[in-house]
């Protein structure tokens, strides 16, 4: 026998001790095991049903919405139209600004041109409540087709009435 090597007594006390260490360490890892398990189920539990309302959220949005000229023009329109939109809640300026512009403002499509006098005097001749009608229900003329108020059916009848006040006064 060398002399590094250990005695009987000696190893076992030492055997005790790992032992006793070892049991000690294992009872340590399984109260931090469980303490943290819970953490992690709390906060898995709150973050799901975050999740949860966040896909939900999500999928009852509505698809799409139509946006058609200005769009801050438009959403403000749908709101005043919910209410019954008697008032026009926007300038004629803003609401041909929105929808009428497009084929107004260069006259394409056969549409009478905004500011150019000339090709409105027939039509203001024809009396205004004629040019209401015409933008609020839709008309085909001999130069082209004007669709119910511009395209955007979100828009009140007051709104296209002061729309086509704001054209006809900056068109004659
Ligand atoms: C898609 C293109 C287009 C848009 C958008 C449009 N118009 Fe027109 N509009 C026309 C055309 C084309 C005519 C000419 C029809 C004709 O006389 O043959 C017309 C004609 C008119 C007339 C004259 C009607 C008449 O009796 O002579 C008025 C008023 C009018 N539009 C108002 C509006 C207003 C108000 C809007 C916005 C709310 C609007 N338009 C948006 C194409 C458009």
């Amino acid at each position: 026998m060398s002399e590094t090597s250990m005695s009987d007594n000696q190893f076992s006390k030492l055997f005790a001790i790992m032992i006793t260490f070892m049991f000690c360490l294992t009872i340590f890892l399984i109260f931090l095991a469980r303490s943290n398990s819970d953490d992690v189920q709390t906060a898995l539990d709150g973050e799901s049903q975050v999740g949860v309302n966040d896909i939900i959220t999500e999928r009852v949005e509505p698809v799409g919405e139509m946006m058609v000229g200005d769009a801050a023009v438009v959403a403000e329109v749908a709101v005043t139209d919910n209410t019954g939109g008697d008032v026009a809640a926007i300038s004629g300026e803003q609401v041909y600004q929105a929808s009428c512009a497009a084929c107004h403002n260069s006259g394409i499509a056969g549409s009478p041109k905004f500011g150019d006098a000339a090709v409105w005097t027939d039509r203001i001749a024809s009396g205004i409540e004629t040019l209401y009608d015409h933008a609020i229900n839709g008309f085909t003329g001999a130069s082209g087709m004007m669709p119910a108020k511009g395209g955007n059916t979100a828009l009140s009848d007051d709104e296209v009435r002061a729309s086509v006040d704001y054209m006809v006064d900056k068109s004659q």
